[in-house]
């Protein structure tokens, strides 16, 4: 197997660095953020095909503004900065940044005066997207000025000598609109990199580093039912085989039919050997008279915990390693960590500090829908590679208050209508998440000429690209009438359904 073309990406504490590296990837190119706190020595051992400085919010005029070793630009490697990595380069090799006062925001035109290869075959104006204060009004000495904007002279400029370039926008965001082509035309043309990593590369070089991280000892991994363990956990038994056990927590508080799901994907499917722990009833003990929210994750994500130590334990071989589906912006954002806890965040993974297994993580150079490509590409079932997003506590920070048999049962069957309706409509894909919500009010109503007091069904369906931040998602009004119809109707118990239309943040996705 070749390796692929590394292109590193320099985070200047940027919104969009992701966006960056993942715009880099889908030019079948791999990529890679780095801190700019990272020695350039260090950066340049990793053999970078290009770099790209992101931008950051701070002026480059700013005390203490980040910045980077100017061993950098000699070190020959080709350089694109983007906005304040553009900046950068500007104050770096005697261009001039200024404080005009006229910053540009949004949508801007671009007028490209003589193109460079990043522009070459490029309409001479285009929409970009700005979002800086300071401006270049010089670019580098050497530099060719290829394309300004009415505020700023030296929108995107290059040294082709040197190979050292600058965009003042961002064209990995949608709204610029041949962002992506300038990028390919930098990487292709410039750089000189090969689109080489795609799906079927990402899975050979994984099986090969799970075997050399392995050898022939026994590995464990917990399912969830979600996407994220269930492809971790096809990879490594690509790369193992009979090695591998599985472990599968049946809390009791999963969704409708999806411990069977689970089951018939593995153990069927693809003939891994499973353990299905059957536990619902200790965790329904468990959580008996609570419901307060973060009681409730922290019990479950202990009992958790411990069955699934008991299992481990139990399994032959004694497993010293364990699979995690941990994804690339789990380890991008970890990086930071002062954020205020919202809520105490359980998932599979979620083991104690001084838990004696080495962990095996597959999917940790991967984002959410690469891990998808890679999932279909290894044969996993639609109904789990697009599966929406699941918190790890399950149906139990769904059901406000006293979490009962007889609440999880009408949440169950409330939710699956809504799962079903949503993609009848087309729309499962589209939407980040919609799921029922159970409330702890009840509200009069009228069925059949009779009184009803009853509890309502809230649903809630956000779109997202990150669960960071989210928007309610505008379903057409007939879609609604038919989940609020069909719920009242098959669901005993309901009597009323309400449509949770608050945006992330002031609101959280999950009601707890
Ligand atoms: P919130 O409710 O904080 O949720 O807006 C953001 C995303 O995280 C999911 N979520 C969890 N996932 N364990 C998980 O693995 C958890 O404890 C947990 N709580 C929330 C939620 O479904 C949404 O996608």
């Amino acid at each position: 197997m070749t390796e692929a073309d590394l292109v590193l990406v320099v985070d200047f504490g940027a919104q969009y660095s992701q966006l960056i590296a993942r715009r880099v990837r889908e030019a079948h190119v791999y990529s890679e953020i780095v801190p700019r706190s990272m020695p350039v020595a260090e950066m340049l051992a990793r053999n970078p095909a290009a770099i790209i400085f992101s931008g950051g919010p701070a002026s480059v005029h700013a005390d203490g503004a980040p910045d980077i070793d100017n061993a950098i630009y000699s070190s020959g490697v080709p350089l694109l900065g983007l906005c304040y990595g553009a900046q950068l380069i500007a104050r770096d090799l005697g261009g001039e940044v200024a404080k005009t006062g006229r910053g540009e925001y949004g949508r801007t035109e671009l007028t490209v005066n003589q193109g460079g290869a990043m522009f070459r075959d490029l309409p001479a104006t285009q929409s970009v997207w700005m979002s800086h204060f300071d401006t270049i009004t010089r670019a580098p000495e050497g530099a060719t000025v290829y394309a300004s904007t009415q505020d700023t002279p030296g929108a995107a400029f290059g040294d082709e000598a040197r190979g050292i370039y600058g965009m003042q926008f961002h064209p990995e965001v949608g709204h610029t609109e041949h962002g992506n082509a300038m990028l390919k035309a930098f990487l292709y043309g410039v750089a000189g990199c090969r689109p080489t990593w795609t799906n079927v590369s990402i899975i050979d070089q994984q099986v090969a580093e799970i075997r050399a991280q392995v050898g022939d000892a026994r590995v464990i991994c917990g399912l969830s039912g979600g996407v994220d363990s269930a492809v971790a956990a096809a990879l490594v038994h690509k790369a193992i085989g009979d090695q591998l056990t599985c472990v599968f927590v049946d809390t009791g508080l999963l969704r409708k039919n999806e411990a069977e799901q689970v089951e018939d994907t593995f153990r069927r499917g693809f003939h891994v050997d499973l353990i299905h722990v059957k536990a619902a009833d200790r965790f329904l003990a468990a959580l008996e008279g609570v419901d307060d929210p973060e009681t409730k994750r922290k019990i479950i994500g202990e009992l958790f915990i411990r069955i699934f130590e008991e299992t481990a334990s139990e399994v032959e071989g004694d497993p010293q390693f364990l699979v995690q589906g941990t994804l690339y912006p789990d380890i991008v954002e970890s990086g930071g960590g002062d954020n205020a806890n919202i809520k105490s965040h359980h998932n599979v993974g979620g083991l104690p500090d001084d838990m004696k297994f080495e962990l095996v993580e597959p999917l940790r150079h991967l984002f959410k829908d690469e891990v998808r490509a890679v999932g279909e590409e290894l044969g996993l079932a639609e109904e789990i590679v697009w599966r929406q997003p699941f918190p790890g506590p399950g149906l139990a920070v769904r059901i406000i208050g006293a979490i009962t048999p007889e609440r999880v049962a009408i949440l169950q069957n409330a939710d699956a209508i809504v799962v079903e309706e949503i993609k009848r409509a087309g729309l499962y894909r589209e939407i980040w998440q919609s799921f029922a919500v159970l409330p702890a009010i009840k509200s009069v109503g009228v069925m059949g000429d009779e009184r009803t007091y009853a509890y309502p069904i809230v649903l809630r369906a956000v779109t997202s690209d990150d669960a960071m931040t989210a928007d309610w998602a505008r379903i057409p009004y007939d879609v609604l009438e038919r989940i609020s119809s069909r719920i009242i109707n098959e669901v005993p118990g309901i009597n009323r359904v309400a449509y949770d239309i608050t945006s992330k943040p002031p609101g959280t996705i999950e009601w707890e």
